[in-house]
């Protein structure tokens, strides 16, 4: 039977294990490396600040803030369903309420990016609920953004009085549009997905040194704005994975693998010289609210090229990032029987409790979602056939593409239909044989549990793994890359048939 201990990953937090005064024990005991179970009681702390000051939102005006808590939140309930389960009337209350804190009905207010930030969040949340509800609504904004093109620097206005043309807002524009090209389809979503990212790319706004500057300054020479924030860099590589998505172009991950790169080394503008992201205000204790959210929008979308771009020193980054986080930069209060884990600005620490809030909270369910994702292949993939998960984890284990022989392992349908066969032995078929050598070993036991779920959970039951590749009935976050290995292994299995036939003569 499977026993849900993801909750009880939080008995380690639990009041009845923690005696008043162990705050000692209880920190040296605590693991930076059991992201869901982090990524629980960080989610609690930040819904702890959901309506209590503005309905529908968080805390006391973090606006456009509780977009990124919504995209946040949404992303986890995903990847923990048996927690979203319990926290998932959020949704509904912030589609009806939250527009009544500044009259923004419909999520509209005077700043194209606030309304990017939401668009693309109801995406996220139509993701996890497929309710239309939130399709829609991410279409309403989306058609109201279309309204700010036309600068004398191309791309989208920052606000409706025309006074900047920022990165942000054309980032989060761009990633809209082509979520939409993925989700709703039709329209021009993609053709002006498409031509905003080749505006993005000419305008000046990205260097020769990969890294994206702020904006354009909308005089007669559209001076650059040349500083760098990480939510400026992290955003396009959302809008290249979803443009990834809609076109199968590798263009587009060719070029936000550059920007990863510069962005994730070492001593970059926005890494500290021991690989942590760090935003400018981190390094003088000085963040507000505004750039406290930076950093989680920069690891949601380097999360979400990962996924489809797997790359082994990304996948360093973002766990090294959430165990950083966790190891310094966090503070467990044993509030009324409840741990409660707070997490600060600064994720190489030292955790300061000024730069402590719902923001911070945040911020770091973002990071603590990229290691769960990108470490979790079942837990994203639960539902994938045994071979693509063995793949995925060749991908990213070892840093490298799949060859023909990769396949091989298991595609067994060969010897299963041949009756004249001369090796009875591999009739067998055993679908599982290629999942257990290769187990992850950095997997905990709560992670083992996962392995049985994914295992009793029929693949075929929510998409034929043998459909047609048109078809194409999959459209989890990876489906670019789970089309692109399922065609070339059916391309194998033809190659494979040919070689026995010619060895048959
Ligand atoms: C791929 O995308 C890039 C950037 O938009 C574009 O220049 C190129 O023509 C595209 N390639 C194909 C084959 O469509």
């Amino acid at each position: 039977m499977y026993i849900n201990t993801k909750h009880l990953g939080v008995a380690l937090l639990a009041p009845s294990l923690v005696a008043a005064n162990s705050m000692k024990t209880l920190l040296s005991k605590r693991d930076a490396s059991t992201y869901e179970q982090n990524a629980v009681c960080t989610a609690d702390q930040l819904l702890r600040s959901y309506g209590t000051v503005n309905t529908g939102l968080f805390g006391q005006d973090l606006w456009w803030q509780s977009g990124n808590f919504i995209s946040a939140l949404a992303t986890f309930f995903q990847l923990d369903p048996d927690y979203g389960s319990i926290h998932n009337n959020i949704f509904a209350t912030t589609l009806s309420e939250a527009p009544g804190y500044g009259n923004y009905a419909n999520f509209l207010n005077n700043w194209y990016d606030d309304e990017g930030w939401w668009g693309n969040a109801f995406l996220d949340v139509y993701d996890y609920t497929s309710d239309s509800a939130y399709l829609n609504q991410a279409i309403t904004i989306y058609n109201d953004i279309v309204g700010g093109l036309g600068t004398p620097c191309g791309g989208i206005w920052w606000d409706k009085d025309h006074t900047y043309v920022a990165a942000i807002s054309n980032g989060l524009y761009t990633e809209l549009a082509a979520g939409l090209a993925n989700r709703a389809g039709g329209g021009s979503y993609l053709a002006n997905a498409e031509a905003n990212w080749n505006w993005f790319f000419s305008s000046g706004i990205v260097g020769s040194d990969h890294m994206v500057r702020d904006g354009l300054n909308s005089d007669s020479s559209c001076s650059l704005n040349g500083n760098v924030f990480t939510y400026n860099q992290g955003v396009i590589l959302g809008a290249a994975a979803e443009l990834y998505k809609a076109t199968g172009n590798q263009t587009y991950l060719t070029t936000a693998a550059a920007l990863a790169d510069a962005s994730t080394a070492s001593g970059s503008d926005v890494t500290s010289s021991s690989g942590i992201l760090t935003e400018g205000c981190d390094k003088s204790a000085n963040c507000d609210t505004t750039a406290e959210m930076f950093k989680g929008a920069y690891i949601r979308g380097l999360r979400k090229l990962q996924l489809v771009d797997p790359e082994s020193n990304w996948l360093n980054y973002i766990t090294a990032n959430a165990q950083s986080l966790w190891n310094n930069d966090l503070s467990v209060q044993n509030v009324n029987g409840n741990s409660e884990c707070i997490v600060g600005s600064a994720w190489a620490g030292p955790f300061n409790s000024n730069q402590a809030n719902a923001v911070t909270q945040g911020a770091a369910l973002d990071a603590l979602n990229a290691a769960l994702a990108a470490t979790q292949p079942k837990a994203s993939l639960r539902k994938s056939p045994a071979w693509y998960y063995r793949l995925v984890q060749i991908t990213t284990e070892e840093d490298r593409d799949i060859e023909a022989s990769d396949f091989d392992e298991d595609i067994s349908e060969l010897a299963v239909c041949d009756t004249s066969s001369r090796e009875e032995k591999s009739c067998e078929c055993d679908e599982d044989e290629g999942d257990s050598s290769d187990e992850d070993t950095e997997d905990s036991d709560e992670n083992d549990e996962d392995d049985e779920d994914n295992e009793d959970s029929d693949v075929e039951d929510s998409y034929d793994p043998e459909d047609a590749v048109s078809e194409r009935s999959y459209d989890g976050s990876d489906a670019g890359y789970y089309y692109e290995l399922k065609e070339d292994r059916e391309q194998r299995k033809r190659d494979l048939l040919k070689i026995r036939e010619r060895a048959k003569k």
